[in-house]
C-alpha cells in the first residue's frame, strides 16, 4: 500500500508532512513535490533506503542519484569545501532548479547514490513542500524523479502514482510541479561552468555569474541531432525505423560565450513560488491532457520502450549521447521516450507544417493512430488523431510545464506515430528541445 497525502503547495503543514518524515526517516520511500518535477525521496545515508529507489523505478545502479538538502549547513557533511564559483551559484540560484556536482565527502552517503564516483551531486530546492519535507525528515534526501525509469518525468502526483503505486511508502500530493523540467547539472572546472543536463536554470542566467559557462558534449545545444530527409518524401525509412541518420554530434564543447540575451517573454524566473503558481493553473486549465482510455500497447513499441537501460541510443558515431563518454551518467539512457515512434521536425514553419500533415496522413492512411505535438498557433493547422498543443509558442515556460503530461497524455490514447515540432533553442527552449530530441530517440528531421 502507498499511502497519500494532500497538502498545500504553498504552506504545507508539519502535520500534514510528519508521516512522511517519518518513513524517510525509517528508510522508506516517499514521492514529494518539487520545483521542477516529483521527486522519489530516500535518507540519502541508508544503503537499504537508497536500494528501495533503484527498486522501484527499475534504475540502473550506475546512473547517480541527486541528494536534495534543506539548508546550506547539511553541505559540509555531504562534499569536500568548495570553492568561490560554487559560493556564487548557490548565492545565486539556491533554492531552486540547479544541481552541482561537488566532490564527495567520503562515507558521506551511500555509495549507491553516487554510483561510485567520487563526486556527489547536490541541490537544494525551493518548492516550500519539498523545504519542509527534508527539513522534517532531517537527513539529506536522495531523489530522483518519480517516475519509472524510462518513463517521462512526473509532474502531478497522479503521474507518480500511475507509474509507482504499490511500490513506494507514499506520495505527498502538493499539486503540479513547477518548471516542468529538471533540474539543471552543473559541474566546476576552475573558472568554467559545465552544463551536464540542461534544465531549470538557464546558460543565460548562469552567466550572470559565472565567467564561462560551457556545455558538455551530451547537454550542447543540437547535441545529437541528426538532419535527414527533405520535405517532399514524408518520413523516411530509416526514420520510421529507428534507425540513425548522418550527421550530428561532433560539437564536443560549444561555449555559451555569445549566447543571445534571452528572449523576448519576460517569464518569471523559474524555480521561483511563481512557477510553481503557474503550474497549478495549467495543470486546472480544461481542455489540458485528459485521461482517456488506454489502448494496448502495440508490441513493437513495447519493445522500443524497455524500462531498463537501453545503452547507447543509436549505434556508435552516430549521436552526440552515444558516441561519447557523457560526464553525466544518466545522459547515456534512452530517456523520456513515449511509446509510440516520435520524431522532431525543425525547418521553416510552412514547411514543417506541410511535412507534418504529409507524414501523418500517410500513415493515418496506413491505419496508424497519430499524434502530432504541435502550439496553439499551428494546432488548427492539422488533422491527426491526437492533436496536443503546448499552448502559445510565446510561451516557452508554459511549454515546459505541460511537456511531460503530453508525453504520456500519447501513452494513454495509444498514439502510435508522432511528429513534434521544434522549438527555438533560447532561455528554457534548450533544456525543452533536450528532452525532445531523447523523445525522439535523436530522430530528428529538417523539413
Ligand atoms: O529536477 C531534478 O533534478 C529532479 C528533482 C526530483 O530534483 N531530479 C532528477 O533526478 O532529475 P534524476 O535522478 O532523474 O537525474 C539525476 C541526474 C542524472 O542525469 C545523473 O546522471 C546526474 O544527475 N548525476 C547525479 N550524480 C551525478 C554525479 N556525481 N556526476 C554527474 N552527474 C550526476
Ligand atoms: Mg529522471
Amino acid at each position: 500500500r502507498t499511502m497519500e497525502w494532500r497538502v498545500d503547495a504553498r504552506a504545507p503543514r508539519s502535520e500534514e508532512l510528519a508521516e512522511a518524515a517519518r518513513l524517510l526517516r525509517e528508510g522508506q520511500t516517499v514521492a514529494f513535490p518539487t520545483e521542477t518535477v516529483y521527486g522519489l525521496g530516500a535518507d540519502a545515508r541508508s544503503d537499504e533506503a537508497v536500494a528501495r529507489i533503484f527498486e522501484a523505478k527499475g534504475r540502473p545502479s550506475d546512473n547517480p542519484l541527486i541528494v536534495h538538502i534543506a539548508d546550506r549547513a547539511q553541505l559540509g557533511a555531504l562534499v569536500l569545501p568548495w570553492g568561490e564559483l560554487a559560493e556564487r551559484l548557490m548565492d545565486r540560484f539556491w533554492p531552486g532548479p540547479l544541481t552541482l556536482v561537488l566532490p564527495a565527502a567520503p562515507g558521506a552517503v551511500s555509495p549507491r547514490v553516487t554510483a561510485g564516483l567520487d563526486t556527489v551531486a547536490v541541490r537544494m530546492p525551493s518548492h516550500p513542500v519539498a523545504l519542509a519535507l527534508i527539513a522534517a525528515a532531517g537527513c539529506p534526501v536522495a531523489a530522483p524523479s518519480a517516475n519509472r525509469s524510462g518513463r517521462p518525468s512526473p509532474t502531478l502526483a497522479a503521474h507518480v502514482a500511475g507509474d509507482l503505486a504499490g511500490r513506494i511508502a507514499g506520495i505527498v500530493d502538493g499539486g503540479a510541479a513547477g518548471v516542468g523540467l529538471e533540474s539543471t547539472v552543473v559541474e566546476i572546472d576552475g573558472e568554467t561552468v559545465r552544463i551536464l543536463r540542461p534544465g531549470g536554470v538557464t546558460a543565460e542566467e548562469l552567466r550572470e555569474v559565472a565567467p564561462r559557462v560551457e556545455y558538455d558534449a551530451v547537454a550542447a545545444p543540437g547535441a545529437g541531432m541528426e538532419v535527414s530527409v527533405n520535405a517532399s518524401v514524408g518520413m523516411s525509412a530509416e526514420a520510421a525505423s529507428g534507425s540513425p541518420a548522418i550527421g550530428g554530434g561532433e560539437n564536443l564543447s560549444t561555449a555559451v560565450s555569445d549566447i543571445a540575451s534571452p528572449g523576448p517573454d519576460s517569464a518569471p524566473r523559474r524555480g521561483s513560488m511563481a512557477a510553481i503558481e503557474q503550474a497549478h493553473d495549467l495543470a486546472a486549465r480544461p481542455g489540458e491532457p485528459r485521461r482517456t482510455s488506454s489502448a494496448a500497447e502495440p508490441a513493437y513499441a513495447q519493445a522500443a520502450r524497455s524500462d531498463q537501460a537501453v545503452g547507447p541510443a543509436q549505434p556508435l558515431g552516430l549521436s552526440a549521447d552515444a558516441a561519447l563518454a557523457p560526464r553525466s551518467p544518466g545522459m547515456k539512457y534512452a530517456h523520456y521516450a513515449p511509446r509510440g515512434a516520435m520524431e522532431l521536425v525543425q525547418g521553416e514553419a510552412d514547411a514543417r507544417r506541410a511535412y507534418i500533415q504529409r507524414a501523418a496522413h500517410t500513415a493515418r492512411s496506413r491505419g496508424d493512430r497519430t499524434g502530432i505535438l504541435t502550439f496553439d498557433e499551428h494546432a488548427g493547422g492539422y488533422e491527426a488523431d491526437d492533436v496536443i498543443s503546448l499552448g502559445s509558442l510565446s510561451r516557452l515556460d508554459n511549454a515546459a510545464q505541460a511537456l511531460y503530461a503530453a508525453l504520456r497524455e500519447f501513452d494513454d490514447r495509444g498514439t502510435q506515430r508522432i511528429w513534434a515540432e521544434a522549438v527555438p533553442e533560447t532561455g528554457i527552449g534548450h533544456a525543452l528541445m533536450n528532452r525532445l530530441v531523447k523523445a525522439a530517440g535523436h530522430r530528428v528531421v529538417h523539413a
